[in-house]
């Protein structure tokens, strides 16, 4: 059976905690200078709508370390760009490769994609979700402070995919999400009628924060939102996380940040640079957890 990885949901819970799990080992095994082939060669197809740096890398790196290869396609180059129907691309593509990682704006496109693909389909991002970087950030606050079920989490800012892919991960890992979003910026309903009381939402940043035991949060205007930049800047007026907020968290709290991010505006630099941030191990995992992913991806009963 195919399985494929669009949203957090996709994966059940038992093995996304085993799957942490084998990102951790994988990671040490790495840093000992052990690199198993257990990808020799297969192919991961990656269709990049939107820009990338850790997302590109981080699975062309994870195909090269396990001895497979990674192919980047771009719409400029690709007769999916011209036109080419979804459904068409995807029967083509799952002929030649072994798996396909996408990364595009409207998750209904994702799905119709992965609904005629042959070999598993990874989300690298939608505008809907972000599933790989749940991987990694789990990955990161296990490493830093152990199991995370039971935790406080504030998310802090845009109710967008992110904040959806928290959303998810509150309801998969067992923690609670406590959202704060400006008016008009809340997340999508039905994703968090469907998390029930693992979220709490607000629009109060500091009542987000009471209690959490990690602190996320993500750009204001996210890729193909770049019009409203501006008017995105006035609405998150005091969704900033920065010492006064952080301060009214735990004082072990953890901050992360998938990055890219814009210091200044939803974060200040002193937080980000500072001792609680974790964002370059945040960064660094989606390495690993995509190593993980990919291994269970290839062979999901064991
Ligand atoms: N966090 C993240 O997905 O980064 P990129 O956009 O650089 O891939
Ligand atoms: N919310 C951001 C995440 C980037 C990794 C975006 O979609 O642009």
């Amino acid at each position: 059976m195919t399985v494929h990885f669009l949203t957090l949901l996709d994966i059940e819970k038992t093995q996304l905690k085993s799957l942490i799990q084998r990102a951790i080992a994988l990671k040490q095994e790495y840093q000992k200078g052990n690199a198993p082939e257990l990808l020799k060669n297969k192919t991961l197809a990656m269709i990049f709508d939107k820009s990338s740096t850790r997302t590109r890398v981080s699975f062309e790196a994870a195909m090269a370390q396990f001895g497979g290869h990674a192919i980047f396609l771009s719409p400029r180059d690709t007769q999916l760009g011209r036109g080419e129907p979804i459904e068409d691309s995807a029967r083509v593509l799952s002929r030649m490769v072994d798996m396909i990682m996408i990364r595009t704006f409207e998750h209904d496109n994702l799905e119709k994609f992965a609904a005629h693909s042959s070999v598993p389909v990874i989300n690298a991002l939608t505008d809907m979700y972000h599933p790989c970087q749940l991987l990694a950030d789990i990955q990161t606050y296990i490493e830093h402070r152990g199991d995370i079920a039971g935790k406080t989490v504030a998310w802090i800012g845009d109710g967008n995919n992110m904040c959806h892919s928290y959303i998810n991960a509150a309801r998969q890992f067992d923690f609670t999400l406590q959202i704060a979003t400006p008016a008009g910026y809340e997340p999508n309903r039905d994703v968090m009628n469907a998390a029930g009381d693992c979220i709490k939402l607000s629009h109060d940043p500091s009542e987000a924060v009471c209690h959490a035991d990690l602190v996320a949060t993500d750009v204001w205007a996210s890729m193909g939102q770049e019009e409203e930049q501006h008017i995105r800047e006035q609405s998150f007026v005091g969704f900033q996380v920065n010492a006064e907020l952080m301060k009214l968290a735990k004082p072990d709290a953890l901050f992360m940040h998938c990055l890219p991010a814009h210091r200044g505006e939803e974060v200040t630099a002193d937080i980000i640079d500072g001792p609680q941030s974790v964002v370059w191990d945040e960064a660094e995992n989606r390495l690993h957890a995509q190593k993980a992913l990919l291994e269970y991806l290839f062979n999901p009963t064991r």
